[in-house]
């Protein structure tokens, strides 16, 4: 069963959806274009969030195309201006009937990592796909994280062991925190083909918009983080250290794997290299 540790109830899920956002959207958007994206596709996007890329998604398939956002709770999509093409729908991947199929371009990011179910839905996806449509995962590799610039070894030390329990709390909850190297093997044993990947990483220094995404991800997952032996002592300077400039690490990086259903559709996103 799905546990989804950072439920999009909570106060702080707009600050990490508009990280997403500028971090990893113009990324994500020139994956999406080499699928071969073009007015009149139908596509689905999975795990929606707030919204963003399904929006783009929409003005690029113009009105002769269907953009279906889902989410478990897509009430940070609602608020964002849209096409009338794109449909939000209160949707759990994992136990809901597919909202359709024969679809030309299928995209998660960030969804399946958290997800026990991952393969399942992996398999559901690509039987959602039209012969010849693409899947499109994007997911984090959040085992790779190193730290690029720091004051001292001491706040190393303070970042590896509070992000390592951040990262038990998430498999805990039932998340791969490796998926994102696991997706070309696993789309390619779920029978897609011409399947390719591309990583994404930068560096956010303290202070900055990127690193941000650690402070909202480790005040949401707090009361675990304390149960695990945590102290206050530990999370207050973790927070400060975030702020520090003279503390520089790695984005999360960002595996984008596309797969291909085999099938007619040639001509159709010859999605050229990355
Ligand atoms: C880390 S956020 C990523 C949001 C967005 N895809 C992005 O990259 O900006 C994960 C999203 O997946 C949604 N989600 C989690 N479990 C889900 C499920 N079983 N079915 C559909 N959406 C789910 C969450 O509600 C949340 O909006």
């Amino acid at each position: 069963m799905s546990r989804y540790l950072f439920d999009n109830t909570d106060a702080r899920t707009p600050d990490r959806f508009s990280t997403l956002e500028s971090c990893y959207d113009p990324v994500s958007r020139r994956q999406l274009e080499l699928t071969g994206l073009a007015p009149d596709f139908r596509c689905l996007e999975v795990g929606g969030g707030g919204g963003s890329l399904g929006a783009w998604m929409g003005e690029r398939v113009g009105p002769e195309g269907e953009v279906t956002v889902t989410d478990l709770d897509p009430r940070w999509a609602e608020s964002r201006p849209r096409p009338p093409q794109v449909r939000l729908l209160r949707h759990d991947i994992v136990n809901d009937p597919l909202p359709g199929g024969d679809y030309d371009v299928i995209h998660a990011r960030l969804v399946l990592l958290h997800l026990p179910e991952r393969l399942a839905v992996l398999e559901r996806l690509v039987a959602a796909l039209r012969p010849g449509g693409w899947l499109l995962l994007e997911e984090f590799d959040c085992t790779w994280i190193p730290v690029l610039a720091t004051p001292d070894e001491a706040s190393t030390a303070l970042f590896t062991h509070v992000q390592a329990a951040l990262l038990a709390q998430l498999e805990k909850a039932g998340a791969d925190v490796a998926w994102g190297r696991r997706v070309p093997a696993a789309m390619t044993r779920a029978g897609l083909t011409e399947v390719t990947a591309t990583t994404y990483a930068e560096s956010w220094a303290g202070g900055g918009r990127g690193i941000d995404l650690h402070r909202v991800n480790m005040e949401q997952a707090e009361a675990g983080l304390r149960g695990d032996g945590v102290t206050e002592g530990e999370l207050r300077r973790f927070y400060a250290l975030l702020k520090n400039p003279g503390f520089v690490i790695n984005s999360y990086p960002l595996i984008s794997t596309r797969g291909r259903r085999p099938g007619s559709g040639v001509g159709v996103g010859s999605g050229g290299g990355a």
